[in-house]
Order: structure tokens, then sequence, then C-alpha cells
């Protein structure tokens, strides 16, 4: 079947979008207001943009306090979310008044950042804490883009010098109410072309 878009009424652009952009990393995204409130909630339009510098992005859509935050104090933290932080991150979704504190909500504990004055969640096993670069506003996204000024790594997740998913055990976003969390790993190294038509010119038998 094929679907104009345009023709779409409703949540169903939406859902159509977000059932097939997936897996979807999660940034759970804490901030604080220009008065001092502080504010977490997940983002799932959340990826990587640039590695030389750090450079990330998550895209509110519509405006929300953790855009209305990162506006006035130019400052957040990602928080990478594991499979035992999940059901918290969820608690953080809902649409709490600016004043409220989403950590107090949620139960969870904030611990300093080493650069940036938006608190990580402590239980995150990674954290990117960022300075605003620029919003860039498309359709109804506003794509928040953070320089990456110090990256927090739980030191158990280190294994020979390289981050471990198996212990990192990231959740990523499906369509609707449906998550991933990663438990089934797979290696596959990427191929040269030179070994692609090494491949291809030996002889069959
Ligand atoms: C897993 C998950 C992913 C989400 N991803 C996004 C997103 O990418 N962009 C967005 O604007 N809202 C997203 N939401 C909804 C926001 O978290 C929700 O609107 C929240 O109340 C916004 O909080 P704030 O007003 O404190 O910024 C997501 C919710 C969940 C549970």
């Amino acid at each position: 079947v094929h679907v104009d878009p345009a023709t779409l009424e409703g949540r169903l652009p939406y859902r159509l979008l977000t059932s097939l952009v997936v897996p979807r990393p999660i940034a759970w995204v804490s901030s604080l207001s220009a008065d001092g409130t502080r504010n977490l909630a997940p983002h799932s339009y959340f990826n990587a943009i640039s590695s030389s510098p750090l450079i990330v992005h998550f895209t509110s859509t519509g405006v929300k306090d953790s855009l209305r935050n990162v506006r006035a104090t130019e400052e957040f933290v990602i928080n990478i979310v594991s499979g035992d932080l999940v059901r918290e991150m969820n608690i953080t979704s809902a649409d709490f008044p600016p004043e409220e504190d989403e950590f107090t909500w949620a139960g969870l504990e904030a611990t300093p950042s080493e650069k940036v004055a938006p608190e990580r969640v402590a239980r995150a096993k990674a954290a990117f804490e960022c300075r605003l670069n620029r919003i860039v506003s498309l359709g109804n996204g506003h794509m928040v883009f953070g320089d990456v000024v110090s990256v927090y790594v739980d030191d158990d997740l280190v294994v020979d010098g390289k981050v471990s998913a198996e212990r990192l055990r990231p959740v990523a976003r499906l369509g609707g109410a449906e998550y991933v969390e990663v438990k089934e790993i797979f290696e596959i190294p990427r191929p040269t072309w030179a070994e692609l038509r090494a491949e291809r010119e030996r002889p069959q038998d």
C-alpha cells in the first residue's frame, strides 16, 4: 500500500512515522528553567550529528518545558535510558506543569554534572553534558543541537576500553507505547570494497 501523508488526519501521520522510524534511542533530557526548577523528559527524536567535535540533537515536537528551558539557559544533559530505568523514564513523560520537578515525581536522585548546571540522573549509566549550539525549526519539530562538553560513562560500562552495549542495555522506543531493550547483540564487521571484489573474482568450486 502507498500512502500520501498529506491525506492522513489527526494523529495518523505521527503514528505512521513513529512506527516505521524504529527503534529510536531515547534522550532523557534534564534541564533547568530560568528560575532554577529542574526538568526531566524523554525525547526519542534523538541522534548523533557530529563526532568532531561531538554534537548531538533532540527534537521537541511543539513547544514544551525542555525546549523553553534550553532556550532560556542554553544547557542540558542527555541521560541514556537503560532497562532498569524505564518505569521512571515513563513517569517523567507525563504532562507535568512547568513548576513540577520530574526528578521528585519519579523518585530519582540527581547528581551534579561536571560542566553544566543541569544535574544528571544519578542512576543513568551514561550522559552527555551539552551547551546549546542552535535550534532549527522544521514543521512542528524544533531540533535542538547540543555541543557535548563532557561525557559521563559509568566505570562498570567499560570492558576492554570500550563501552559495553551488553552492560548499557539501552532501551529504545518503537511505535505507540512499545519499547525494545537491547539484549541480543551480534557483530558483523564492515567489508572493504577490495574484499568484496576479491570475493567476486575468486573462482567458484
Ligand atoms: C519514550 C518517549 C519518547 C518521547 N519522545 C519525544 C520526542 O522526541 N519529542 C517530544 O517533543 N516529545 C517526546 N515525548 C513526549 C514528552 O516526553 C512529553 O511531552 C513530556 O511531557 C515533555 O516534557 P517537558 O514539557 O518537560 O519538556 C516522548 C515520550 C516518551 C515516553
